[in-house]
């Protein structure tokens, strides 16, 4: 069953509780929150005191995707605050074993980003070791960007990647998803997919979400 994960990058932030109780009775799956440091990224966003808070605004899994650099050093500050999936980014650690190690000793599952320049060939040794495999279709930082439509067929590879080597990891995109690019993302074999600025910049939350959810349910797969 394909998931459907709204970003909380593209909510209004001073008004985030009912944001995420808007969409979590829209229909959404996962609550994304990304986390961006200003270092890894050019942008700066949200960090463990604001996790924590939305932990409590919500029953749904928080998807928290870390655009930090060294994730390893405050990693256990976004476990304390209710993360259930964190992922980090494959180009952020030098220890990325080490750091996917730690998060699945904390019992949350453990996922890895790739930026679009970055081969799958980079999770081969760790493929065995993550919950989730999260293909990035922007360059990270900001919400709204188009989907590069190169990714399309990395998404295809990973699909085939995991099945061969683990069919147990989740696929999520991330990055410039919307209503109608959803179904051949889907298609390509994502398994999770992330819209921040498609879902809370549209005027009904709701009906964004059915409409995304019935060009998921079309697929075959
Ligand atoms: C980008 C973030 C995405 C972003 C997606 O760096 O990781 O999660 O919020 O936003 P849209 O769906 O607007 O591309
Ligand atoms: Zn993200």
């Amino acid at each position: 069953m394909k998931k459907i994960a709204p970003s909380i990058l593209s909510a209004d932030f001073a008004r985030l509780g009912s944001e995420i109780a808007a969409v979590e009775t829209a229909g959404a799956d996962l609550i994304h929150v990304d986390v961006m440091d200003g270092r890894f990224v050019p942008n700066l966003t949200i960090g463990p005191p604001i996790i924590r808070s939305v932990r409590k605004t919500t029953k749904l899994p928080l998807d928290v995707h870390l655009m930090i650099e060294r994730p390893e050093r405050s990693l256990d500050q976004y476990i304390d605050a209710g993360s259930d999936i964190i992922t980090v980014h494959a180009e952020a650690s030098i220890h990325l074993h080490r750091v996917v190690q730690a998060i699945r000793e904390s019992g949350c599952k453990a996922g890895v980003s790739l930026n679009p320049s970055t081969p799958l060939s980079a999770l081969d040794c760790i493929i065995d070791d993550i919950d989730l495999l999260l293909v990035m279709t922007v360059n990270p930082g900001f919400g709204g960007q188009a989907f590069i439509d190169a990714m399309l067929p990395k998404i295809a590879r990973a699909r085939e990647f995991i099945d061969r080597r683990r069919p147990s990891v989740v696929l999520e995109v991330d990055g410039g998803v919307n209503v109608d690019n959803i179904a051949a993302i889907a298609g390509a074999g994502a398994d999770v997919l992330v819209a921040g600025s498609a879902v809370f910049h549209s005027d009904d939350y709701g009906k964004t979400i059915n409409l995304m959810r019935r060009r998921l349910d079309s697929m075959p797969r």
